[in-house]
């Protein structure tokens, strides 16, 4: 029997009342694949994020698998090596492992679990990468301003994993705006759900294009008139035969229109949603500081879960079952102690701070039903038991 929690981790953003206008809304339309809905959703979150193209896809992975394709479909890499977060998940990792990248891991930092900077560092020094790929990790933001430096030091392209971190600012820009792409996750759960769903986004016009089309089987349709033109007469393509033709080595992750009603719905709580985390946020900051002290300028915090680093996991983890709250490890911890990667690389990794997030993590939960009253009592269960772990 699964467990009936009183405290869950996450909870579902989408309402009864989204789900019946969605429903009235399918009846009266026969036709559901991508269309004028996924359209109108990919501008709204543009213009949300303020940023220019957004292409949805069935999930957050999804979004991460299609940048890292993309990528390889542009000429915009000088080399297919890659460093990316080893306190990560597994679908940022997975896509260029599956591609054939050569992944070098780089270690998280303890004040807001993204990436270390000065082992990124040495990483961009010792492997000279094509691109770096990063996780805002539970709402915080990584360094911006010096992981910006890095990469016009070592001329690195940048991907930003936000998945946990819609609506997130650093330095008055959103998270996800940063870099060449980024991706989010719709998922159950995450700030705004549309059961399943991602988002792959870039201000790079070329890079959209690429996207759009790799996430539709590689078709020519998706590119400009004037250049599929100059495409079919350069290959001798007939108008018939354009209509299948694909440019692109593609897949396809599209979502669909019923998806992007619900997103749309969606949209529109995003600021509201942020609020209500990051008022638990300061909750669980004023009653947990010492288990761990995040120190980042991430402003508005959009906060996925609240951080912890504790020295009895396991016993709080019972005492937790014991009171019906749902708490998590700190997404993957290290992903070299994953098994997955394990079984493809026999190399142990110096990776000390992910180390510890993998050991001692645990993360509260957070979401936009939970209330200050509701934060406070799991902050008071949680002490009853955590012992600090000191780093
Ligand atoms: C950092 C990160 N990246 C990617 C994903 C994958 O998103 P999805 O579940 O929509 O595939 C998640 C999921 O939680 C995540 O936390």
């Amino acid at each position: 029997m699964p467990i009936k929690f009183k405290h869950k981790l996450a909870e579902d953003t989408i309402e009864k009342s989204e789900i019946f206008k969605l429903s009235k809304w399918i009846l009266k339309n026969d036709k559901l694949t991508l269309g004028s809905k996924t359209k109108n959703f990919q501008k709204k979150f543009s213009n949300f994020l303020k940023i220019k193209n957004s292409i949805f896809v069935n999930s957050g992975s999804s979004a991460n698998l299609l940048i890292a394709q993309s990528l390889l479909e542009s000429d915009y890499l000088n080399n297919k090596v890659v460093i990316a977060p080893a306190l990560s998940w597994s679908t940022t990792v997975s896509p260029f492992i599956q591609l054939g990248y050569d992944v070098k891991l780089c270690d998280c930092s303890l004040e807001n679990l993204g990436l270390d900077i000065n082992h990124l560092e040495h990483l961009c020094k010792k492997y000279r990468p094509s691109l770096i790929v990063l996780v805002h990790v539970l709402g915080h933001s990584n360094d911006m301003d010096k992981i910006l430096k890095i990469c016009k030091k070592y001329k690195v392209r940048l991907v930003e994993d936000t998945c946990e971190s819609l609506a997130s600012k650093y330095n008055s820009k959103y998270l996800g705006t940063f870099g060449l792409a980024s991706s989010f996750s719709f998922y159950y759960g995450h700030h705004i759900s549309t059961i399943e769903g991602g988002m792959a986004c870039t201000n790079d016009k070329n890079f959209a294009k690429i996207m759009a089309s790799v996430r539709s089987h590689g078709w020519l349709r998706e590119l400009q008139e004037s250049e599929k033109r100059k495409i079919l007469k350069k290959n001798k393509i007939s108008e018939f035969q354009s209509k299948f033709s694909f440019y692109y080595s593609g897949f396809n992750i599209r979502s669909t229109e019923i998806n992007s009603f619900l997103g749309l719905s969606q949209i529109k709580k995003i600021k509201k949603i942020c609020k209500i985390r990051n008022r638990n946020f300061k909750v669980y900051k004023n009653e947990l500081n010492e288990y761990f002290t995040v120190r980042c300028k991430t402003k508005p915090l959009s906060s996925f879960g609240y951080a912890t680093l504790t020295r009895n996991r396991d016993k709080v983890y019972e005492h937790f079952l014991k009171k019906k709250i749902e708490c998590r490890p700190i997404i993957s911890g290290n992903i070299a102690k994953q098994i997955f990667w394990k079984k493809k690389y026999k190399k142990k990794l110096e990776l000390p701070n992910s180390d510890l997030v993998h050991k001692f993590g645990i993360y509260l939960p957070n979401h936009a039903n939970q209330t200050v009253n509701d934060t406070k009592l799991i902050s008071k269960e949680f002490k009853k038991i955590a012992k600090v772990k000191l780093v």
